[in-house]
């Protein structure tokens, strides 16, 4: 099932998601759902509350189908480790057609739990890196322009503002 993507300024977006407890087949079924709403909007990043679910699962695939091994499924993640400096230009599907320059991490490694509830560990370099921090940001009610400049991120506000209300948001 194709999923809508949320957008800027629906509420979901801006608080912590809970825990995840249960790990059963309707959370398998979640995460297949997320990859397959994913794809369907162009994205290689994907965190629940983008569908209006606040828990803290999120689907990665920085490789948008080339490689079926680099499909990633992160319940409950945290960033334990970070190293380096590395700005490039980010997108994000709730923010569509806007994209920044923003300064991460360029290595950065993830604990997380997979569909079993099984504890693992996954770094990552240059645009897993930064998916990983992007996507574990949105599980905790942040989003990429939180790191951009306040005159940018004004700017962005103000251009989403007038697309609302144009109808267009
Ligand atoms: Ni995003």
């Amino acid at each position: 099932m194709i999923y809508p993507i949320v957008k800027f300024g629906n509420p979901v977006l801006d608080k912590p998601s809970e825990k995840v407890t249960v790990f059963d087949e309707e959370l398998k079924k979640l995460t297949d759902d997320m990859f397959e709403s994913m794809y369907a909007a162009r994205g290689v990043g994907l965190a629940a509350p983008q569908i209006g679910i606040a828990r803290r699962i999120a689907v990665i695939d920085v490789t948008f189908k080339e490689d079926p091994e680099a499909q990633l499924i992160l319940i409950n993640p945290e960033i334990i480790h970070k190293e380096g400096r590395h700005s490039q230009s980010e997108g994000c599907l709730s923010i569509p057609d806007f994209r920044e320059n923003v300064s991460r991490a360029k290595v950065v490694t993830v604990r997380a739990q997979d569909l079993s509830g099984k504890l693992f560990e996954k770094t990552g370099e240059d645009l897993l890196a930064r998916a990983l921090l992007h996507e574990t940001d949105h599980l905790n009610g942040k989003l990429y322009i939180s790191h951009i400049s306040a005159l940018k991120r004004d700017l962005i506000k103000r251009k989403i503002r007038k697309l609302v209300k144009a109808g267009e948001w």
